[in-house]
């Protein structure tokens, strides 16, 4: 039997939330101009993504302002809805962008029954359709996981298909900047890596490990850093590499800190966040 992609939303596991999708073909969605997102026709569509439509129809989004930054997986736009400002995350189509290699990461996730998790393996196109979406709505649920537990990260709003809607981190309309592009005072410095190893520790606390943890993915917003980019979250209790990717994490912040001479030894950082992990019951597999 042939499977369809609307099939898999009846696959989920704890109500994953995994979307219904159009039996439609989708159309490949490369990196996209501001103007080819936007429907230039007198047509009923706003826009000429069919996952912003529906988003649209939802009432979640109303227009498409600019691209704050064009990154590997997705493009971040600057939206609004009737509330205000968003940060739309567009995911470029698997086909069309090099491809990052996330087997490490989907190790342990629930990726649907044996036919889909076969078609993924083979890359055939409803395998592709399959990945990707399930990538990105599993960004979108760590995330929702991540606030829930009010861990600083931006709101999540709604999601289809290729899309993220979030909260907008910044004033205005202004996207905050990345601790990457900042250079910072040594007292700011200070605190922002201190607010930086807090969270790593909270997500600990919460059995997760960010896995591309870095002043990259990093937001200083009104002396607050907020955490973003949540794809290649893995959960302690069913990752075997978690414990690797949180040595890698601690690593990485430690780099991109490196020219402020932060003064904290990493091997008892990695020490204590394990502690942290197996006192609120997260053991690593
Ligand atoms: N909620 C947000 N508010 C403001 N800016 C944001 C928000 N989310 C993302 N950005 C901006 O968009 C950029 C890309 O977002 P993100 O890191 O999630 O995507 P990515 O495709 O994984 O990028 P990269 O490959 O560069 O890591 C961020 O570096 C940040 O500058
Ligand atoms: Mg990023």
């Amino acid at each position: 039997m042939k499977i369809k992609l609307q099939n898999i939303h009846e696959l989920s596991e704890e109500n994953n939330s995994f979307e219904k999708f159009a039996s439609k073909k989708r159309k490949l969605s490369g990196k996209q101009n501001l103007n080819k997102l936007v429907s230039s026709d007198e047509s009923e569509n706003m826009f000429t993504s069919s996952d912003l439509e529906a988003l649209r129809a939802r009432g979640d989004i109303n227009g498409l302002i600019s691209i704050i930054k064009t990154g590997k997986e997705a493009s971040v736009y600057l939206g609004k809805n009737e509330e205000g400002y968003l940060a739309v995350k567009i995911y470029t189509d698997l086909r069309v962008r090099s491809f990052r290699k996330d087997s490490l990461y989907r190790q342990g996730r629930f990726e649907g029954n044996m036919r889909t998790r076969k078609a993924i393996e083979q890359g055939s196109e409803f395998g592709l359709d399959a990945h990707q979406i399930l990538w990105v709505n599993e960004e979108f649920r760590q995330m929702k996981f991540l606030y829930d537990k009010g861990i600083p990260v931006p709101k999540p709003i709604a999601n289809s298909g290729l899309v993220i809607l979030m909260q907008l981190i910044g004033n205005e309309g202004n996207a905050a900047e990345r601790l990457s592009d900042l250079d910072l005072e040594k007292q700011e410095a200070e605190e922002a890596f201190e607010q930086s190893l807090t969270i790593l520790k909270n997500l600990i606390a919460a059995g997760r490990v960010h896995g591309d943890f870095s002043s990259y993915n990093i937001l200083w917003h009104e002396e607050k850093a907020i955490l973003i980019d949540f794809p290649q979250v893995t959960e302690i209790r069913s990752n075997p590499h978690a414990k690797e990717l949180l040595r890698r994490d601690i690593a990485s912040v430690f780099k991109s800190f490196k020219k402020y001479k932060p003064d904290a030894d990493e091997e008892k950082i990695f020490k204590n966040l394990l502690h942290i992990a197996h006192r609120n019951g997260h053991d690593f597999v």
